[in-house]
């Protein structure tokens, strides 16, 4: 049986997903598999699904039926950092982690999303996109191998924003792990994802690859017709 090559598990292994809400079942009979090491964007109309979706896989809903399958180590991140006011950022990162705060991993962590410096001080004091990356670097402080990400980047300028999407990039290139990252932006995943969804009717009803080589260029023609492929499958027309 052991052929010398090792056959990873997939971080996320999900049939028959249902969540209700009163009569509404608003995944109703979802499945998916995300591979290790995939970067998968998810899109969907506004209340669709998606971030309750993403609750579940972080085990913070499991007023569930059906299958769940998630790597043990995995971490997400929301639309607002959601730091904590009273403890300075290496101890919101080190939260991160279980057990006693670990300040070099912190520091890592920070020294990672380009806040070196900032270990020390309090929460309001970082501008928007620094918190951002504050919230990234308490994910990945522990090394997960299935990264959440629920529109992180939503609340940001469009400057700090194209920064933020680069960082992502970097960290899923260095890190490895398999990302699932909710956004509305189309370009957005089209630039950042190995394979996009939409979901649809508390299903995934649209699963693509995404055949573009890295780094992707938005004037390619290919990438312009997969634009306009996902925003007819959004109702964009
Ligand atoms: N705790 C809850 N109780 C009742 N209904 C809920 C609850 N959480 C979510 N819902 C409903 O489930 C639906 C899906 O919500 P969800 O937040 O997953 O949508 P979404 O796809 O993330 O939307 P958006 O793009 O606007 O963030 C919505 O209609 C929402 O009102
Ligand atoms: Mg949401």
């Amino acid at each position: 049986m052991a052929t010398g090559v090792q056959r990873q598990v997939s971080p996320v292994t999900v049939s028959g997903l249902t969540r209700r809400f009163g009569d509404r079942a608003v995944l109703d009979g979802l499945d998916l598999e995300i591979p290790a090491g995939q970067f998968v964007a998810l899109l969907g109309t506004s209340g669709c699904g998606k971030s309750t979706l993403l609750r579940v896989l972080a085990d913070l809903d499991r007023d569930i039926e059906g299958e769940v399958r998630v790597a043990r180590r995995r971490a997400i991140a929301f639309q607002a950092p959601r730091l904590m006011p009273w403890k300075r950022v290496w101890r919101n990162v080190a939260l991160g982690l279980p057990g006693k705060p670990n300040r070099k991993r912190a520091q890592a962590a920070l020294d990672e999303v380009g806040l070196s410096a900032r270990g020390d001080v309090w929460p309001k004091t970082l501008s928007g996109g620094e918190a951002q990356r504050a919230s990234l670097a308490r994910a990945l402080v522990r090394e997960p191998d299935l990264l959440l990400l629920d529109e992180p980047f939503s609340a940001l300028d469009a400057l700090t924003r194209l920064t933020a999407r680069e960082l992502v990039e970097q960290l899923w290139q260095r890190h490895g792990c398999a990302v699932l990252l909710v956004t509305h932006d189309v370009d957005e995943a089209l630039v950042l994802a190995d394979r996009v969804l939409v979901m649809e009717a508390g299903r995934i009803g649209y699963d693509a690859e995404v055949p573009l080589d890295r780094p992707r260029n938005v004037s390619d023609p290919r990438f312009a017709a997969l634009r306009t492929e996902l925003l007819a499958r959004l109702g964009v027309h």
